[in-house]
Order: C-alpha cells, then sequence, then structure tokens
C-alpha cells in the first residue's frame, strides 16, 4: 500500500519545517503549501489523505480552505485537523460548523498530534474501501448496460431524474444522495437475468417477463452485504412496486412502498417510455407526459410523486 500523503498548510515556514520534522519519522508522504490558494491547488491535483491547517492565511484563510473541502463531493472525505493557538476559541468553534475534523494546539505535543493523525488516517482508509466496493457496483451496472444499446446511460439519466424530482419534493441533501446512488444501482439485479431473456430482440413471452421479474430481489442480495448501500437498498428492492399492490416481487401497496422507490417507479418509467426497445420505438416526452397527467390515478404511481416530477420537467424545460 502506497504511503498515506499528508498537506501541511501554514503561512509560517517556521511552523511547516516544526511539523515536517515531527512526522519525519513516520511513513508517510509530506507535502506543504504557504496559503490557502496553493492548498486549495494542491488538494484538487493531488487529494491528499490528510490536511493539517493553519487558520490565519493571506489570500485564502483556512476557513475558505476548509470549507471549499467540504463542500466538494470529491474532497468531503479528506480529514482536516485544524491547527490554532489556543486563545482562538470562536476559530475553533467556527472551523468546527464549517466540518474540520479536529485541532492541533499550538504548540504541539508529539504523540496528541501523531495519535490524531494516526486515528483520522484509519478511517479515512476504511471510508476509501467503502468508496471501492460502491464505486465496483456502479461499474457493474455500467457494463451490463453497455451490452445492451437500448438501455445504456438509463441507470444515469434514471438517476439525474429521481434526484431532480428528490429535490422538487424538498428532501434533505443526504435523501438526495441515497436516492442517486440507490437509481444508479436500480436494476443491477438484470445481472441474474439470462442473457437471452435480457437482449432478446422482441416481446417477451409471460415465462420470460416473469423471469425478468426477479432482478430486484436480485439487486438486492447483490448489495444487502455492503453496508453504506443500506439506505439506498428500498430503492433496488421496490422500485417496480405499484400503488395498487400489482407491483412486485412484494406485492406492496400505497404507503407501504418506501418514499424512494416510489420517486424512481415514476422516472424509471419515464426513462423507458422515452428510449427505444427492442419490441417498440420511443414515444415523445410530450406524450409521455400527457400519459402521465391521465394514468396519475389510475394505481400505478402516486399522485403527489407524479405531480412533482411534471412540475420538474416543465421548469427543466423553461430554463432549457
Ligand atoms: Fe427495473
Ligand atoms: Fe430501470
Amino acid at each position: 500500500m502506497s504511503q498515506p500523503r499528508i498537506l501541511i498548510v501554514d503561512d509560517n515556514p517556521v511552523n511547516v519545517d516544526l511539523l515536517k520534522a515531527q512526522l519525519k519519522p513516520f511513513p508517510y508522504n509530506l507535502d506543504s503549501a504557504y496559503d490557502g490558494e496553493e492548498a486549495l491547488k494542491k488538494i484538487y491535483d493531488t487529494m491528499p489523505d490528510l490536511v493539517l491547517l493553519d487558520l490565519m492565511m493571506p489570500k485564502i484563510s483556512g476557513y475558505e480552505v476548509c470549507r471549499a473541502i467540504k463542500q466538494n463531493k470529491e474532497t468531503q472525505f479528506i480529514p482536516v485537523i485544524i491547527i490554532t493557538a489556543l486563545s482562538e476559541l470562536d476559530d475553533k468553534i467556527k472551523a468546527i460548523e464549517l466540518g474540520a475534523d479536529d485541532f492541533l494546539v499550538k504548540p504541539f505535543n508529539k504523540l496528541e498530534l501523531t495519535t490524531r493523525i494516526r486515528s483520522l488516517l484509519n478511517l479515512k482508509a476504511l471510508h476509501d474501501d467503502v468508496d471501492r466496493s460502491e464505486n465496483i457496483l456502479f461499474s457493474l451496472v455500467k457494463a451490463l448496460e453497455a451490452k445492451d444499446g437500448y438501455t445504456r446511460g438509463h441507470s444515469e439519466r434514471v438517476a439525474f431524474y429521481a434526484t431532480a424530482v428528490a429535490a422538487q419534493l424538498g428532501l434533505s441533501p443526504k435523501e438526495m444522495e441515497i436516492i442517486r446512488k440507490g437509481a444508479l444501482l436500480h436494476d443491477i439485479g438484470k445481472i441474474g437475468v439470462k442473457e437471452e431473456v435480457l437482449l432478446k430482440p422482441g416481446a417477451f413471452t409471460k415465462e420470460e417477463m416473469e423471469h425478468i421479474k426477479i432482478h430486484p430481489s436480485v439487486g438486492y442480495d447483490i448489495c444487502k452485504p455492503l453496508k453504506s448501500i443500506a439506505p439506498c437498498l428500498c430503492c433496488i428492492r421496490s422500485h417496480h412496486e405499484r400503488i395498487d399492490g400489482e407491483g412486485y416481487p412484494d406485492h406492496l401497496s400505497g404507503k407501504e412502498i418506501p418514499l424512494l422507490a416510489k420517486i424512481i417507479s415514476v422516472v424509471d418509467s419515464f426513462d423507458a417510455m422515452t428510449t427505444d426497445r427492442p419490441y417498440r420505438k420511443k414515444m415523445p416526452k410530450e406524450t409521455a407526459f400527457k400519459i402521465f397527467e391521465k394514468e396519475k390515478t389510475q394505481g400505478q404511481w402516486d399522485p403527489a410523486i407524479v405531480e412533482a416530477f411534471l412540475d420538474m420537467m416543465h421548469s427543466l424545460k423553461e430554463i432549457k
């Protein structure tokens, strides 16, 4: 395994040298930046495993650097340790609010410094492992879709629409992230569907249709062992349930169906209607909107979600 990369950010070179000297005996790859601008550039270029960050710096302050790290999806899990003087209590509170992971008070205690760094690096390594496992699943879906010209990009489009509907319904950023991942993985269970059925260039027989219906529970079983995906499992298992209880695999109805799965059900149907399939041509988006408008109280979808979806699509059109 490569050595963890630590970026030391301080406008005072003496402090940088001091930290470097204290960390030199450890198996870390040390780098430094002397102002906020240089720090941000190095963070985006090299993706360090941990940042030791001074607060008071010219150009861009440590607060801004911390905020930028924690607001960016690519860097938000890089641990940030703030280097501060004992008297700066208000600064500490502000940095906590910005998402800093820990503090070190000058002058540094070597044991405290190395212990805190080690525990945050362990956490980061665990998070990287989870990230890698999730990425394997996302790649698996892409590989599956690449085999079939008709479904290429389906999961990414469903993720885009589902997240937008979630925003329209006022769901939290956390719920939006859950539905994004759930939508990306919703059809992963098609890995368990026979290839001759999946790629069949025509309408399915009754038996083939029954076979395809295994994909939500197969997907659920594939993703279940990964704890970080647990909140998304409802999207995978229940995206073919119907409000009237006629869906599958669990024949849930109405409020029994998780909200996120109900959102995916609407946008998944929309994407299926508006893309070519081996057995039929795609329909224009306007025609699909009319079908949703007409059928929204007929039992397949939740009418409130159909409303939110149509509102979102119309506002998207206005922006374009
Ligand atoms: Fe599906
Ligand atoms: Fe789908």
